[in-house]
C-alpha cells in the first residue's frame, strides 16, 4: 500500500505537473567536465529519485546504462515511454521503491556504480548510503534546496526543514570523499550543488 507521500508524487505526475523535460544544465555541465574527462568509458549510472527520467534518459543518450528509480510508478512509466523511441543500445532500467530501500538492497547485492545522481531530492537516512553503491573512483553528483531557498526569495522548493539541507550539510557528510565541486547559492536560489569522488578501494 503506498504512502500518502508516494501517492501525492504520482497524483503531481498524473497531473502533468511534474513530467518530461531538458536535463538541468548542472548535470549537463557535470557530465561534461567531471564526468567524460574521469570516468571515459562510460559504465553504470543511478538516478536516484530520479522522477520521469529527464536526467537519466539524457545520460544513457551519452552511453551510460542507467538505472533510473523513483517510488512513483506514474513517474516511471513515463520515464519508460520516453526511453522506448531511444535506439535499442541506450539502455534505461526502472527500478520503483523508496530510495532508502533500493539503495540497501543495492549494497547487499553489491551492485556498484561509475556515478550517483541525486536532485532535488532529500532523506537524510540515505546520504550515507551513497558512496557505498559507488565503485572506487566513483562520482556522486547531489543538488538540492537549502535552508536558505526562502529566505532568497525563491518561491519554490519545499518550506518543511527535513527536506533542506543546511549549510555545508553535504560537505561534513561527505567529508570522506574529495570534492571537487561545491557551490550554496546558484542563481540567488538557496540550491547546494556538490561533485565528489569516491576514494580509497
Ligand atoms: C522534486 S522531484 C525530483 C525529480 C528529479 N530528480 C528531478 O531533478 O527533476 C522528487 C522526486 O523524488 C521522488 N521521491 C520522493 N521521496 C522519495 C523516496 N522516499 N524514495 C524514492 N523516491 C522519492 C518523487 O517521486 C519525485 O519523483
Amino acid at each position: 500500500m503506498p504512502n500518502n507521500d508516494q501517492q501525492h508524487w504520482n497524483h503531481r505526475y498524473l497531473a502533468g505537473e511534474f513530467g518530461f523535460r531538458e536535463p538541468d544544465p548542472f548535470v549537463m555541465e557535470a557530465h561534461k567536465n567531471y564526468l567524460q574527462p574521469l570516468l571515459p568509458v562510460a559504465s553504470a549510472g543511478l538516478d536516484l529519485a530520479g522522477g520521469a527520467g529527464h536526467h537519466a534518459i539524457w545520460l544513457a543518450q551519452q552511453g551510460w546504462r542507467m538505472v533510473l528509480a523513483d517510488w512513483s510508478e506514474s513517474a516511471l512509466a513515463i520515464a519508460r515511454e520516453k526511453a522506448a523511441a531511444l535506439p535499442a543500445d541506450n539502455t534505461l532500467e526502472t527500478v520503483q521503491g523508496a530510495a532508502l530501500d533500493v539503495l540497501t538492497r543495492f549494497q547487499e547485492q553489491e551492485r556498484r556504480f561509475g556515478f550517483v545522481l541525486v536532485s532535488f531530492f532529500l532523506d537524510r537516512a540515505v546520504l550515507p548510503l551513497l558512496p557505498r553503491v559507488l565503485a572506487p573512483g566513483g562520482l556522486l553528483l547531489y543538488r538540492t534546496y537549502t535552508v536558505d531557498n526562502e529566505r532568497l526569495g525563491n518561491p519554490r522548493g519545499p518550506r518543511n526543514p527535513e527536506y533542506l539541507l543546511r549549510s555545508q550539510e553535504l560537505l561534513e557528510v561527505y567529508r570522506d570523499m574529495k570534492i571537487l565541486h561545491y557551490n550554496e547559492t546558484v542563481a540567488n536560489k538557496g540550491v547546494a550543488e556538490l561533485i565528489a569522488q569516491r576514494i580509497g578501494s
